[in-house]
Formats: structure tokens, sequence, C-alpha cells
């Protein structure tokens, strides 16, 4: 993380405008390393709200708070532990969000009404520009509708959206490319409550324990719903060696199959392919372009390998089964 070259250059100009937009209560469409976010200044009321409203979000749901750095965390939340220390300054800036016990500065809209706020700094130069030069913290969910796909890239916002934002930045592709590892902290044990970004693992070296999952938690968490990041066509989800009888099953009723796996998977040549990975970093950064690109050929059924369930093959794995999870 980090390592990776951006060739795209900074243009100040668009980050004063994001700057600007968001001072007067816009809403603003920008890159993070996980994925694009729909931002508004976190302590401007009205435009935290029409956030909801674009992305047809239920309100209860709270938000991220985007901070510009470790220094921020106080003025957020009002007990900062030892553990919540360890883990910015081992992966801030990076695709790590901490739910802590929030100060009034996180408002009733922003949290659902919680006591406790999600904070995490995005490692991406145009996001960091942007909270440096306002200085105070974005609420930003995923930039997709409710439900939908997350975006990894602005061209996808731009397709969700449209001219429901008031600007987008583009900073090119996502290079996590799914949704930061949430970690809650503000109760005695701490606890993963979505896998992301960040393996689960990292979390547990540097907190020397094991760190168990809890996606049921009395909290409205929308990414733990069972139906979520859901593209148009069907998800069934298969091991990679039961792959190819699973397509060929699929086929025998006569549906138009496509498959979501690695170039090492033999499939009948008539067979679509979107090449996901085997490795579960780079299956994480491809997948929601993958299933968009899949969704967008019309499919009836798509056919998902399952990365190894391990570092960021459990956040993979989470996705893939939402995203075929029984629609409502
Ligand atoms: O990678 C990410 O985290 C991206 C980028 C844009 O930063 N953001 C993102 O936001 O995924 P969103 O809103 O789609 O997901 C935020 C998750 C939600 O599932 C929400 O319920 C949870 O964070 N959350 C927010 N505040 C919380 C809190 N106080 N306690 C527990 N969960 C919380
Ligand atoms: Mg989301």
């Amino acid at each position: 993380p980090g390592a990776t070259v951006r060739r795209r250059m900074i243009n100040p100009d668009h980050i004063e405008r994001a700057v600007e937009l968001l001072r007067r209560g816009g809403v603003v469409a920008l890159p993070t390393e996980t994925v694009y976010g729909l931002a508004a200044n976190a302590e401007d009321e009205l435009a935290v709200r029409r956030v909801f409203a674009i992305k047809g979000r239920p309100a209860t749901h709270p938000l991220i708070v985007h901070i510009p750095g470790v220094e921020h965390l106080s003025s957020w939340a009002r007990e900062v532990p030892e553990t919540a220390l360890r883990l910015a300054s081992a992966f801030w800036p990076g695709p790590l969000t901490l739910v802590l016990p929030r100060t009034p500065r996180a408002t009733d809209a922003v949290t659902g009404g919680q006591d406790t706020v999600a904070l995490r700094v995005p490692n991406h130069p145009m996001a960091l520009a942007v909270l440096q030069k306002l200085g105070g913290g974005l609420a930003a969910p995923s930039a997709n509708r409710f439900g939908r796909v997350s975006p990894t890239t602005a061209e996808h916002v731009a397709r969700d959206l449209g001219s429901d934002v008031d600007f987008v930045l583009d900073g090119g592709p996502c290079t996590v490319g799914v949704e930061s590892t949430i970690v809650d902290l503000s109760s005695e044990e701490p606890a993963i409550l979505r896998p992301g970004g960040l393996a689960a693992e990292e979390v547990e070296r540097v907190l020397g324990r094991p760190v168990p999952v809890r996606t049921t938690s009395k909290v409205r968490v929308s990414g733990s719903l069972a139906s979520h990041y859901a593209p148009r066509a069907g998800v069934v989800l298969a091991e990679p060696r039961e792959a190819l009888a699973r397509v060929q099953e699929l086929r025998g009723q006569g549906l138009r199959v496509g498959v979501l796996g690695p170039a090492s998977l033999s499939l009948p040549t008539d067979v679509p392919r979107f090449d996901v990975p085997e490795d579960p970093a780079g299956a994480a950064r491809v997948l929601y372009a993958r299933l968009r690109e899949a969704d967008a050929q019309g499919h009836d059924v798509l056919v998902a390998c399952l990365p190894a369930a391990s570092g960021l093959g459990i956040a993979v794995r989470d996705r893939l089964a939402r995203a075929a999870a029984p629609r409502e």
C-alpha cells in the first residue's frame, strides 16, 4: 500500500473547486484507495441529508467520517484508547475505519443518533488534499445507489449518480478496490464489523490478539445487509474446482452464463470470462469493475469463483456472498 505510483497529476483547481463546493454545502464524489466516496462536510446537516437522499439510503444507517490525519481523532472521538492509536499509526492513511465513542462534533445526522462515530484517514492524494484544505471531516459513504455495486472509477460514479452530484473528482481506478475494514473499539472487546481492504490478520498482528468478526451488531450497517453490492444478473458462487460443472448445469437450463474467475480456469470458448485474478488482493482490486462489466452484457447469471479465505480473500468472499444473496 502507498507504493503505487500515481501518474495522474493532481489539478489544484479541481481540489480548490471541490473544497469550495463542500464549504458551501455541496456534495462531491471523490476517490479513495478503497472505493469512490460521496462526500459532504460532516458538520453540515443539510449537506449530509443530501448524501442520504442521493444514495437512497435509510437515514438511520451511519456514515464514516473521513479526517485529514490521526491528530484530528480526539476532536471527533472522546475516548481514544491505546489500541486506536496503535492501529492508526500502523495503517493510516489506509483502508481501516475505527468506531469510537463520539464527541458532539459527530452529529446525529452522521451517526444515526448513536453514541459512536466511525473514523478513517483515506490513502489517496486527492482525498487527502481536499481534507487538508478543508481542515474538517467529510461524511462519505460509497458513491453508489443504496444496495448496488460500489464505484471504483470516476466513470462508475458518473454513470450511477449523473448530475445528482455537484462535482466528481477523477483520481483514477481505486488501488484497493473494496471498502475499508471496520474495527469497533468502542467496547471492551475489539471486533471487526466489516471485513475489507485491510486484512484481519494485520489488525490482529498489531493488536497482538485475535479480533473476532461480529457483523451482526445492534447498529445498522448497510454493508452487512444480506443482499448488497448486487449486480442485476443473478450471482452463483463456486469454488474454482466446481465452477465448470456449475456453468454447464446453468447453461443446460438455457441461461446466458458469464464467469468471474481467473485466467487459469478452463471454460468452453463461448462462455465469456471476466478475469478476476486468483490472488486475493488482485481480486479485490478488480472485483467491482468486473461485476459491472459482466452485468452490462446482460447475462442471466454470473458464476463467481471464490478466492482463498485468507487476507483480502475474506472481504472478496463477503462481497460476493452478498451479491449472491436473495434480493427483496
Ligand atoms: O472504504 C470505505 O469505507 C468507503 C470509502 C468511501 O471510504 N466508505 C464506505 O462507506 O464504505 P459506507 O457508508 O458505504 O459504509 C460505511 C459503513 C456502513 O456500513 C455503516 O453502517 C458503518 O460504516 N458505520 C458507520 N458508523 C458506524 C458506527 N458508529 N458504528 C458502526 N458502524 C458504523
Ligand atoms: Mg457502501
